[in-house]
């Protein structure tokens, strides 16, 4: 996704409590640093943030990571996220933002960060042969991703692309998933507790329908 430059992100980002500069050296230790110690849920590419800041201000027993690689995303995030706060009164306890790119995000999570739940939404489908193994749900990942997994953790995917839907559950069938929930229209199925993101917003005006599943670890 595109995005204006913008000059403040980085600086507003650098004094933010909740924003995690060097990811890394918290390889293994990501439950020591949050407030309480609650199970920690995991947002992969949280663009603007309006996602995770609504999940989070809602579920204050657990506790999130939201990543991206782009600066000025994380800084809307980080407004998005002070603004919910701030409307409930509450501090930004049980989030913490940080900048990486998760095709090395084994760098920053390890076994013993016990991931219970990762949130992939709206990734880029990288249609083309050859960029297929940069897909966030692509065996390569998944690899990685099960290092940090909490035993029976789940993945929540969602995206309005229809291949990478389809080819996402054969990714998820050969490394030691099990779907255990897939609807090809969100809107109209029984989840109801979903909470909608930006693509979601801008894809479902457009009359597209939002494929989901949860794929469950072995
Ligand atoms: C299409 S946007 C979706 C944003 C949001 N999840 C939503 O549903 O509206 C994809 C986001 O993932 C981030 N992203 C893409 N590839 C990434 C990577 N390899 N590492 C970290 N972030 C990445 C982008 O910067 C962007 O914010």
């Amino acid at each position: 996704m595109r995005i204006r430059r913008k000059p403040w992100a980085r600086p507003e980002l650098a004094v933010c409590d909740f924003f995690i500069d060097f990811p890394n050296a918290y390889k293994g230790k990501w439950h020591s640093i949050f407030a309480k110690q609650q199970p920690i849920y995991l947002e992969l590419g949280c663009g603007k943030g309006l996602f995770i800041s609504t999940l989070a201000s809602r579920n204050l027993d657990k506790n999130f990571i939201a990543v991206d690689v782009k600066s000025e995303m994380l800084a809307l995030a980080k407004r998005n996220i002070e603004k919910q706060y701030n409307q409930l009164n509450q501090p930004v306890a049980n989030v913490l933002l940080t900048a990486k790119n998760i095709e090395q995000i084994d760098n920053m999570l390890g076994r013993e960060d016990l991931v219970s739940r990762i949130y992939i939404n709206f990734c880029n489908p990288w249609p083309k042969a050859r960029h297929k193994k940069r897909r966030l749900t692509h065996p390569k990942q998944l690899e990685k991703y099960k290092i940090f997994l909490a035993q029976g953790a789940d993945i929540f995917f969602k995206t309005d692309d229809e291949n990478l839907f389809d080819e996402s559950i054969e990714y998820f069938n050969t490394m030691g998933f099990d779907v255990v929930y897939i609807t090809r229209d969100l809107l109209s199925s029984d989840f109801t507790e979903n909470i909608a993101t930006e693509h979601e917003r801008m894809f479902s005006e457009q009359g597209k329908k939002i494929k989901f599943l949860i794929a469950r670890l072995k």
